[in-house]
């Protein structure tokens, strides 16, 4: 009797500790841009593959006024984010989750850019669709790079959008891709796809999620490439695309936090475009000189 009227006060205290709860994975300039949008009076997860990164954006954010903790996870790894799943319930109902983790196509192998962006997005994608709560959103930062790969066959996105996941690398087409850009464009192609049919399920606990696909968007990473030995031919795209410029982490942010606010219920399932015009212009206008190499 005893023992149960102290379980009770530590349930109930456990209860009053207990926050709702935002999850961002990839602790870069857009998944914080994002995160201090949605984060306030939450408790947030700062989730990297580099510890130190999380423990980088933890220093700012606390400093900011925001509550956070951090884990470690590799989003290639089916027992990280399971791992990750769990430590995220430990602090409340997880309402949030943003995925801004990836590699790019410079930065690895085909496999690590299938096995990262195009495998761990869908695993994460259908492990937290088992436990967000209701009323929750979730993001993944997609990127103009997959609407740049011509129209995929009725079989193909289907095959993307719907297969169990551990048959996606599998795929004939997937497994035939040879070059790191065309794994990063199924890759985001892919992340979009499947956003879609996991909003189907998402929707089933009262939640949505979407897709947000930017064109260059200044980071420290792209700053060094603006400046670096490539530097001139990004910065002629840059400046012939419609808006004549990069854009900017809180651009991102801005359009992520209208998507997760209580304005967005009725949009889920969704990609959203944001390359100042870029990707109009790789296919219509002055930027189509970029088909030969991107
Ligand atoms: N910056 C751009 O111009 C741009 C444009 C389009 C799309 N994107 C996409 O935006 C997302 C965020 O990129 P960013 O520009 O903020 O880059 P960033 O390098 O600043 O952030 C990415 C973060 O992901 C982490 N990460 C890498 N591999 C991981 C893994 N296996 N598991 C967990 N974390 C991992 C990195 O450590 C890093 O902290 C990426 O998916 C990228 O493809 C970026």
């Amino acid at each position: 009797m005893e023992t149960r009227g102290l379980d009770a006060i530590i349930h109930a205290k456990r209860c009053i500790n207990m926050k709702e709860v935002a999850v961002l994975l990839g602790t870069g300039s857009i998944g914080q841009a994002i995160i201090r949008r949605v984060g306030a009076g939450k408790h947030i997860v700062l989730a990297d593959l580099k510890q130190e990164y999380a423990d980088r954006a933890t220093k700012i954010l606390e400093d900011a006024g925001f509550e956070t903790s951090t884990i470690a996870v590799n989003l290639g790894s089916k027992d990280d984010i399971l791992a990750l799943a769990e430590h995220a319930q430990k602090f409340g109902p997880v309402k949030n989750l943003v995925n801004a983790a990836g590699v790019s196509p410079s930065q690895a192998s085909v496999q690590d850019i299938l096995r990262v962006d195009l495998y761990g997005t869908a695993v994460l994608l259908e492990e937290f669709g088992k436990i967000v709560a209701d009323g929750g959103s979730g993001i993944v930062i997609s990127s103009q790079s997959g609407h740049r790969l011509g129209a995929l066959t009725e079989e193909e996105n289907s095959q993307l959008a719907c297969s169990p996941v551990e048959e996606l690398m599998s795929l004939p087409f997937i497994k035939a891709i040879t070059d790191t850009l065309k794994a990063y464009q199924y890759s985001k192609r892919c992340n979009v796809l499947r956003v879609m049919y996991e909003a189907t399920r998402w929707g089933k606990r009262g939640a949505t999620v979407n897709s947000i696909s930017p064109g260059i968007i200044i980071t420290p990473l792209a700053n060094d490439e603006l400046h670096g030995p490539r530097g001139e031919g990004y910065r002629k795209m840059l400046r012939l695309c419609p808006a004549g410029r990069a854009g900017t982490p809180d651009e991102v942010g801005d359009l992520a936090e209208f998507l997760m606010s209580e304005k967005g219920r009725w949009i889920t399932g969704a990609d959203f475009l944001i390359d100042g015009g870029t990707t109009a212009s790789y296919w219509y206008g002055d930027l189509q000189y970029l088909k030969a190499t991107h």
